[in-house]
């Protein structure tokens, strides 16, 4: 691998699925559980509250039964040792990345552990279940919705991810299906600036097309053995320009 600066990260619920958590789509997957419309959209919301924020209170009550995996530590080790920039974006709502020591982070679907209110925009951190019309700490309408983005709607900090990937000159994808925008073209926008691509997932995804390279096996694999590459390079070559 060349020397690089700017490193951007995408993880998706392939990372965290040796940590126990499902993924969406393929055997067993969340989604095989729920449609997605009964449960990822604001219509949902709106049409049956209860069955929508019992969904988000199952899954957020499962994280405290699951630990940060081998991916997940490596990335945080990775961020630690750095001396370029580095910014990780997730699409999972787990705290996996968080509990591993991760930062540098960001979270485009939003996060299990917050709740958001629809009438004031506040977020709280969440811990416990949220029911329906649950009361705004700040404002006191009962407007608190689970923090999730919700297919049709907006994910968040995309002025931030689009500036990271402006100046990446490495994108790297792990545990992806590369099935939902805007995160699936990140790596045409990467490619488009001239950063090198890699993809790390279980099996081949929907953007395998657009990487230069891609390694297929499980995360808690391919990330600690590309982390200790990459770091290994970076300590050999030259100090990395800046
Ligand atoms: N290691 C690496 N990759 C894995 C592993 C593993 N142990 N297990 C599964 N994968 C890969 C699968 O091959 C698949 O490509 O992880 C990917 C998971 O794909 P999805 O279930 O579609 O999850 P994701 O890509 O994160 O979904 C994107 O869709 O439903 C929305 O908002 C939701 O953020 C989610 C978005």
């Amino acid at each position: 691998m060349a020397d690089f600066h700017s490193i951007v990260i995408l993880t998706g619920a392939g990372v965290s699925a040796e940590s126990g958590v499902a993924t969406f789509r393929g055997p067993g997957g969340l989604w095989e559980g729920h449609r997605v419309e009964d449960v990822c959209t604001p219509q949902a919301l709106a049409r049956d509250a209860e069955l929508v924020h019992r969904f988000y209170d199952e899954r957020r009550a499962k994280l405290a039964q699951v630990e940060p995996n081998a991916a997940h530590l490596a990335l945080a080790r990775l961020e630690a040792q750095w001396p370029g920039e580095l910014l990780l974006v997730t699409q999972n709502v787990d705290d996996l990345h968080e509990r591993a020591g991760s930062q540098r982070l960001l979270h485009m679907h939003g996060e299990l552990k917050s709740a958001l209110c629809a009438a004031c925009g506040v977020r709280e951190r969440w811990d416990a279940p949220l029911p329906p019309e649950s009361e705004c700490p700040n404002c006191g309408t009962p407007a608190l919705r689970p923090d999730i983005v919700f297919f049709g709607e907006m994910p968040y900090q995309m002025e931030r991810i689009e500036a990271a990937l402006a100046q990446a000159d490495l994108f790297v994808s792990i545990g992806t299906s590369g099935a939902v925008y805007p995160a699936a073209g990140f790596v045409q926008t990467a490619r488009h600036r001239g950063a090198a691509t890699l993809e790390l997932n279980l099996d081949p995804s929907e953007g395998s097309i657009w990487f230069e390279e891609s390694r297929m096996g499980p995360a808690g694999t391919l990330v600690p053995e590309w982390v200790e590459e990459v770091l290994s390079q970076s300590t050999q070559s030259s100090p990395i320009s800046r």
